[in-house]
């Protein structure tokens, strides 16, 4: 498109990013031979045939559930701290190509512990990778660890404990200042996996915890669920943002609210259409929020998955709403101002 150039230098923030989602075919195979892990046999699974095989299983997933199989399945290839970091330094590379300059990612502890690996071990490998993003390619990044929703709230709780013991939250808790915050190693918390049925509020007391300890908070919400998962992330969670939110429009009173409360959502138009949210980007809800004054970001969420990294996404938006210049210089700034960073860099950023 005619903007493409445009949108690669866009100075782009991503705010909704899984690390485990950042997991190629090539990568599955790789690690699954260096760590001795098997993968599902062929005669079970055709798709496990080939990193090319795995690839085309990748672009036909049913929805949210039929994906999160896969994920958690691919997962178990990521044993040592050096997987870790080989993960998201794939990702930082091909983020910063794409144009990104600040990436706040997620993942998914427990999704490790549960198959017997460290809290400790998850988190410094990622944590290298940071460091390194920062010297090499100058992204500042934030880890935002999730919690997994259809796991038991004590669950949460033991993964809450964890990252206190560790020393990973400590901090003063101003925001403002950038030396603070990246003291921190995990700034904030976030809530994902299977939506409908685990309803936000179930998480209350390690978010009210989260908000004791300084700790930002966001949660996936209104992707598959109705309007009420994100009013509870916002008044049960007291989230600070929301990780998709797409089905917001439904609801006029609270989009109202999320205007009014500077509420970020971290749309991820690729990834919607995957998982079969809606059937093309024009579909969503994009124009709308833009017209209504909703912030919103545009991120990848699961890429490796998704077909697609962040200009891919930005790209997919130009095509299907035609934004212009202003249009899309707002777009950057709003994401710029919904960054969990200090104010030296976001004028930096700006
Ligand atoms: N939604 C919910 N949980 C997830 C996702 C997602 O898109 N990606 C990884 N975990
Ligand atoms: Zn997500």
């Amino acid at each position: 498109s005619p903007l493409h150039q445009f949108l690669a230098e866009l100075p782009k923030c991503e705010h909704h990013l899984h690390l485990e989602g950042c997991l190629t075919p090539a990568l599955v195979f790789k690690l699954a031979a260096k760590n001795g892990v098997a993968l599902p046999s062929p005669e079970d699974d055709p798709a496990y045939a080939s990193p090319e095989s795995l690839a085309a299983h990748y672009d036909n997933f049913g929805s949210l559930e039929d994906f999160l199989q896969c994920y958690y399945r691919g997962l178990r290839v990521l044993v040592a701290e050096a997987d870790f970091e080989l993960l998201a330094w794939e990702y930082f590379v091909t983020a910063a190509e794409h144009g990104v300059r600040h990436a706040e990612v997620f993942f998914d502890p427990q999704s490790h512990t549960e198959r017997g690996v460290a809290f400790d071990t998850v988190v410094r490998g990622f944590k290298a990778a940071c460091d390194r993003a920062r010297r090499e390619l100058g992204i500042t990044t934030r880890l935002i660890m999730c919690f997994l929703r259809h796991l038991p709230p004590a669950s949460a709780a033991e993964t809450l404990a964890s990252a206190v013991e560790g020393g990973h939250l400590d901090g003063d808790g101003d925001h403002h200042d950038d030396d603070n915050e990246a003291r921190r190693t995990i700034t904030g918390f976030g809530l994902d996996s299977s939506e409908v049925g685990f309803r936000p509020e179930l998480f209350a007391d390690v978010y009210r915890e989260a908000e004791r300890r300084g700790v930002r908070r966001t949660a996936h919400g209104g992707e598959e669920g109705d309007p009420t998962y994100i009013s509870g992330a916002l008044d049960g969670l007291r989230a600070e943002r929301i990780d998709h939110g797409v089905r917001l429009v439904e609801d006029p009173a609270l989009l109202r609210r999320v205007v009014e409360e500077e509420i970020l959502l971290t749309v991820c138009p690729l990834s919607n259409v995957c998982l079969r949210v809606v059937e093309h980007v024009g579909q969503l809800p994009i124009r709308e929020f833009l017209d209504a004054g909703v912030r919103f970001s545009i991120n990848s969420d699961d890429p490796a998955y998704f077909g697609g990294y962040v200009l891919h996404n930005f790209c997919a938006v130009q095509q299907a709403f035609d934004f212009t210049i202003d249009e899309w210089r707002l777009i950057a700034e709003n994401s710029i101002h919904g960054s969990w960073i200090g104010e030296k860099r976001r004028l930096e950023l700006l």
